[in-house]
């Protein structure tokens, strides 16, 4: 049921300038900056050979990352991302292995158009876990 690392999402002030110095450090290649008003996001992906980085800086007030971004005002890895083949029955399975999904448990649609979920991250070791439909 565990697919591919989609991506590990850092949280920054500044998406754009965050990715342009992976630009500019390692050559890395930038998409452009994409809005996630139903998440509170605006993100921007460096991609990598075997998975991909993704840059989420807040968007409006009621932001999920604000609080993060407050304790950690320089940045920091904020959750990680994995491929699942089914949300639904990845959902239903880690709900009856009693993990917490968070909201209301109805995948929204994330940055690569596709559904996706948060889980609790006192479930997970203490790291803010997304599945995302492959
Ligand atoms: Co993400």
């Amino acid at each position: 049921m565990l697919g591919r690392l989609n991506h590990v999402a850092i949280a920054v002030k500044d998406a754009v300038k965050a990715a342009k110095i992976y630009g500019a450090a390692f050559g890395a290649e930038i998409s452009g900056a994409v809005p996630l008003p139903d998440h509170g996001v605006i993100t921007v992906f460096v991609t990598l050979p075997n998975t991909k980085i993704e840059f989420i800086e807040p968007l409006g007030e009621a932001s999920p990352i604000a609080k993060f971004l407050e304790r950690n005002a320089d940045g920091g890895i904020h959750h990680v991302c994995y491929d699942v083949p089914d949300i639904i029955a990845a959902r239903d399975r880690l709900v009856k292995e009693g993990a917490r999904v968070l909201g209301d448990g109805i995948p929204k649609i994330g940055a690569h158009g596709k559904p996706v979920l948060f889980l609790h991250p006192k479930d997970f070791s203490g790291a803010l876990v997304e599945i995302e439909q492959a």
